[in-house]
């Protein structure tokens, strides 16, 4: 296959700082040899221009921090994805989830596109229903076209549909959040789910679920495992995805041949041990993208 990487060294979305340095940290675990060891075809098109927060006002835009700012660098990350040839897998390093406002309808290339969304939080907020006022907390509203007309209009008039969209992994979501994702219908496994149903069934169900989309986006947020798998994340939540549990849905995942793209984000280097998470991440790549362990 052919693999195109992108960073987005941004952490304007989140409320602490160091994400921003999770394309270095994600490049530096030798993601590219190991996609290439896969025989993968690889190509690093370098980063997106992020302005630097110190070199800013940090000003609040109706309650939403760095606006304009995350805006270009969201659009930024759209065009370029946008552009790729349709057969190229796309892979954006974050950077906070605002990212993927710009790189799940880039992924997309302009076609209806199902979107897994695997993390702690559901990042379903919109600037009314945020507490934090953080964007890195409201990409999937705007995907789906809620909130700020101008956040959820990056790539114009294409949305993802509630319908498209699976989160796993949930524990942490706040209390009006809760409501937005149960009106907009989307489907969710939160940690619960995990353990009651196990990942193979979830991971089937899911695959089942989007069985009418040619396109399959995966979101991965590195906080949607363990902190003790992943301690570099910005917002870690106890109970998380095992080691296991995040490789054995990457597996699945690439047993189907349906995913088509994905964004791995919050890697945070200045709260990480030695680098774990970003080792961590390339592992899930790896096995989204065919590692076998025979
Ligand atoms: N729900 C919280 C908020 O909206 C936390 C969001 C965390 N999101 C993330 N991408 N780490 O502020
Ligand atoms: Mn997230
Ligand atoms: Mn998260
Ligand atoms: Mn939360």
């Amino acid at each position: 296959m052919d693999i195109s990487i992108l960073g987005i060294p941004m952490d304007l979305g989140a409320g602490r700082r160091g994400v921003d340095m999770g394309p270095s940290a994600l490049r530096n675990a030798n993601l590219d040899a190991a996609l290439r060891a896969l025989g993968h075809q690889v190509r690093d098109l370098g980063d997106v221009p992020v302005r630097v927060p110190e070199t800013l006002n940090k000003y609040q835009d109706q309650g939403l921090v760095f606006l304009e700012e995350i805006l270009s660098a969201c659009t930024g990350a759209y065009e370029r994805l946008r552009d790729l040839d349709a057969n190229t897998f796309p892979i954006a390093l974050g950077g906070d989830h605002s990212v993927s406002m710009g790189t799940v309808p880039g992924a997309a290339r302009g076609r209806r596109s199902g979107v897994v969304w695997v993390d702690a939080h559901a990042d379903f907020n919109t600037p009314g229903s945020s507490e934090s006022g953080n964007i890195h907390g409201m990409p999937v509203a705007h995907l789906t076209g809620l909130g700020d007309a101008r956040l959820s209009s990056i790539a114009g008039d294409w949305h993802a549909r509630p319908e498209d969209i699976v989160m796993i992994g949930l524990r942490s979501v706040d209390p009006r959040e809760r409501e937005l994702v149960a009106e907009a219908g989307i489907k969710t496994y939160t940690m619960k789910d995990v353990d009651q149903l196990g990942m193979t069934r979830i991971a089937q169900e899911t695959l089942e679920r989007l069985g009418h989309l040619e396109r399959l986006h995966v979101s991965f947020d590195a906080d949607a495992l363990d902190p003790v798998v992943c301690p570099g994340v910005g917002t870690p939540v106890p109970g998380g995805l095992s080691y296991r549990e995040g490789h054995l849905l990457m597996e699945l995942f690439a047993e189907s041949g349906r995913v088509t793209s994905l964004d791995l984000v919050e890697v945070n280097p200045i709260l990480d041990v030695r680098n774990q998470t970003a080792e961590v991440m390339v592992g899930m790549a790896a096995s989204l993208l065919g590692q076998r362990i025979l």
